[in-house]
This record gives C-alpha cells, sequence and structure tokens, in this order.
C-alpha cells in the first residue's frame, strides 16, 4: 500500500484508521422516530492511510476514481462535489465548531462496503473522517462526540434528514454485541449476541438502491406530519411513545390512511423491540426468526420501503429454509439479513441464489459476517 500511497502523494503513510460497516437487526425506521434501535457494527470495513501535509490543502483518493485537491480554506457544500463531500462535510462542520486545521492532509480511501448497499458505506465514511481528524489534530473528542458531528453532516452539510442509528453504532460498536440505543436519550447497552448453532448472514439484493434520499427524507416528514396531529389529542412528545391500544384511534384522528400506516409500523416494530431483546435473552432462535418476518413484512405493507427486489429476496430466505428474514437499513433496495443455522450455510446459499435469481433475474450476495468493534486506529 506504501508504493501506491508514494505514487499518489509523494509521501510515506503515517497514520491508517478502519471503520466498520453495519447491519441493523431491528427497529428500522425508528431511529429518527425517537425510539430503541438494535444495530451491530460487521467486519466490512473502510481503511484510511494518511499522511500530514505542509501546506493547507485536502488531497482526497479514493480507488478507481480521480484525486480530489480542495483547499482548508473553502469547504462550502457544491452540487458538483461526488463522494468527497462525506470527508469534506466532517472538516466543514468542525471548522463552524472553532476547530481549527493548521495543516492540511492526504487521505487514501479504501472500501470494502459496497456503496448503496444499504450496510451504510457513508456513515463509516464520515465517523472514520471524524475519528483521524479528531486523532491527527489532537482534538480528543469522544465517540458520542464523533456520532454527533458525523450525523451533522449529514443533516446540516448534505441536508439527509437521517436519525443517530448508522453514526452511533459505527462509532461505539463493541465485538459479539449487538447495541440497544436509545435514539431520543443517546443513551445505550451491549447485549451479546451469540445464538449457539445459529447466525445473522447478510444478502445484498444487488439491486441498485434509487430515490433512497428523497424518499427517505419523505418517510421522516410523514412522520413528522402525524405526529404533529396525534400530539392534539395525545400527551405524546414522540410517535414511538404512542401505544398499541391508542393505535385504533389513531386510525380516526389521522383519517389518513397512509399516514396511519406509517404510524402503525412504528408502533408495532417498537413492540418488537423489546420482543427481540427478550427472545435474544431467552436464546429463543423461532421466535426470533418470527420477529424478523413480522418486521419485514410491516417494512413492506405499512411502511413502504422495501420494493420488489428486497420483498423478492425476503421470499427466496424464506423458500430456502431461513428461520426469519427482513430487510435492512433505509430499505429501497440494499441488503438483507437472515438468520440460519451454521451448518446449513453452503447449502442456504446455494438455494437462496438460485431462488432468487429464479424471482428476479439478478444473482445476490450471500455472506457470514462477524460482530466487530467500531471505528479504530490500526498503527
Ligand atoms: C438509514 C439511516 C438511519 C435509519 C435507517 C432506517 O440507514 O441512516 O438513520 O433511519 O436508515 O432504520
Amino acid at each position: 500500500m506504501n508504493t501506491l500511497f508514494r505514487e499518489i502523494f509523494k509521501s510515506d503513510i503515517e497514520h491508517t484508521y478502519k471503520a466498520p460497516a453495519r447491519i441493523n437487526l431491528i427497529g428500522e425506521h425508528i431511529d429518527y422516530n425517537g425510539g430503541k434501535v438494535f444495530p451491530c457494527a460487521i467486519d466490512k470495513y473502510i481503511t484510511a492511510y494518511v499522511s500530514t501535509r505542509k501546506d493547507k490543502e485536502l488531497h482526497l483518493f479514493s480507488k478507481g476514481k480521480d484525486l480530489k485537491v480542495h483547499s482548508l480554506d473553502n469547504l462550502d457544500f457544491d452540487e458538483k462535489m461526488r463522494w468527497e463531500k462525506y470527508p469534506l462535510g466532517a472538516f466543514y462542520i468542525l471548522s463552524k465548531k472553532g476547530y481549527k486545521f493548521p495543516f492540511g492532509l492526504n487521505i487514501y480511501y479504501e472500501s470494502e462496503i459496497p456503496v448503496g448497499s444499504g450496510l451504510s458505506s457513508s456513515a463509516a465514511l464520515l465517523d472514520l473522517t471524524v475519528f483521524l481528524i479528531s486523532d491527527i489534530y489532537k482534538f480528543n473528542l469522544d465517540r458520542k462526540e464523533i456520532t454527533l458531528i458525523a450525523k451533522a453532516v449529514e443533516n446540516d452539510y448534505l441536508h439527509l434528514k437521517s436519525g443517530i442509528m448508522d453514526q452511533a453504532i459505527i462509532a461505539l460498536g463493541e465485538k459479539d454485541s449487538g447495541m440497544l440505543l436509545d435514539c431520543n436519550l443517546f443513551t445505550y447497552t451491549y447485549h451479546d449476541v451469540n445464538l449457539g448453532n445459529y447466525e445473522f448472514v447478510v444478502l445484498k439484493s444487488n439491486k441498485p438502491r434509487s430515490l433512497v434520499e428523497s424518499k427517505y427524507n419523505e418517510r421522516v416528514e410523514e412522520c413528522e406530519k402525524a405526529l404533529s396531529t396525534l400530539k392534539k389529542v395525545y400527551k405524546i412528545d414522540k410517535l414511538v411513545d404512542l401505544s398499541v391500544d391508542q393505535l385504533n384511534n389513531a386510525k380516526v384522528i389521522l383519517y389518513d390512511d397512509v399516514l396511519y400506516r406509517r404510524v402503525k409500523h412504528v408502533v408495532t416494530e417498537v413492540d418488537r423491540v423489546n420482543r427481540f431483546l427478550l427472545a435474544l435473552d431467552e436464546g429463543n432462535i423461532l421466535e426470533l426468526g418470527k420477529i424478523l418476518d413480522e418486521s419485514h413484512l410491516s417494512l413492506k405493507d405499512d411502511y413502504e420501503v422495501t420494493g420488489f427486489h428486497l420483498d423478492s429476496l425476503f421470499q427466496a430466505c424464506k423458500d430456502s429454509g431461513a428461520i426469519g428474514a427482513r430487510m435492512t437499513g433505509a430499505g429501497f433496495g440494499g441488503c438483507a439479513i437472515a438468520l440460519i443455522e451454521k451448518e446449513y450455510f453452503p447449502k442456504f446459499k446455494k438455494r437462496v441464489t438460485t431462488r432468487y435469481l429464479e424471482l428476479t433475474g439478478l444473482k445476490p450476495d450471500v455472506f457470514e459476517i462477524k460482530i466487530v468493534n467500531g471505528v479504530s486506529k490500526i498503527n
């Protein structure tokens, strides 16, 4: 790597960092509604190789893309920016908070997280960049601050109304554990995800995600609209405060089938998160599978974020003997997770690949995962 780095930047690598991808096990589209989610970081990484510069420029490189050169004195967002808007956004938000960058950096990003696959390559890139900035310029940001700065880049620089889940798990993830994250209070506890002879596997639909950003913002706005109507009747601050019992009346109050179904997903998903944690504690594999299936169907019928490819992938998992399955992440294409018996993996992979190909004409990528720690420095 150093030879390649030298060729591009005419200097040696001084620091190396890596940030993992994530999957969400349960609690989908719940973070921006103020509830609890249960994601984990997985062993697919973006690595950043860095050296310092004498001038005040940022030289950013990613394999297969052009070298991007930017002055640290002008970090304003520009529509023409491509992938570099993520690292530049990190510098921008930090500079607005008063942090100073006395010298520039050369950064080579190398990613094994497929872009647009719903495994959160963008949050990984953001956390990674904030983390390396904090280390190199000695800002001493803790992992919660890193999360909040990365989220601010998405919300205030890139204008995506995303919640806190992805940035939090990539900053704070712990090996072999899921993180039960209260997205309202930003508090969290870790829970062992040891399923004995069973495991979660990831399936990539290979349907390029489309319209994710506009559809995602649309869902956030629908939830905000429903909340403002429901608040007039119920004493609630967040959509997740609505109880399952209040749901029936909500139908009459909202008087809008689409909004009602969005709320129904949120309220029932909150319940599924609680049941999932209980089932995990009890090692109740069948119940975990059942909850995954219910979550997928709710995201399909009520929240409407799945689409043909993710629904076909879900179906293919069920037809191939998965105990449970569901889409993971924002949806509109991307990835699914399935719960299977470990021993069964090679057969499952074969069967699900054939079945998904029959249904869609596309081959999925199917892989086993390890649950890993959040962003870190390698040397
Ligand atoms: C994306 C967002 C997250 C979260 C999920 C859906 O990954 O970045 O904040 O809302 O979608 O659960």
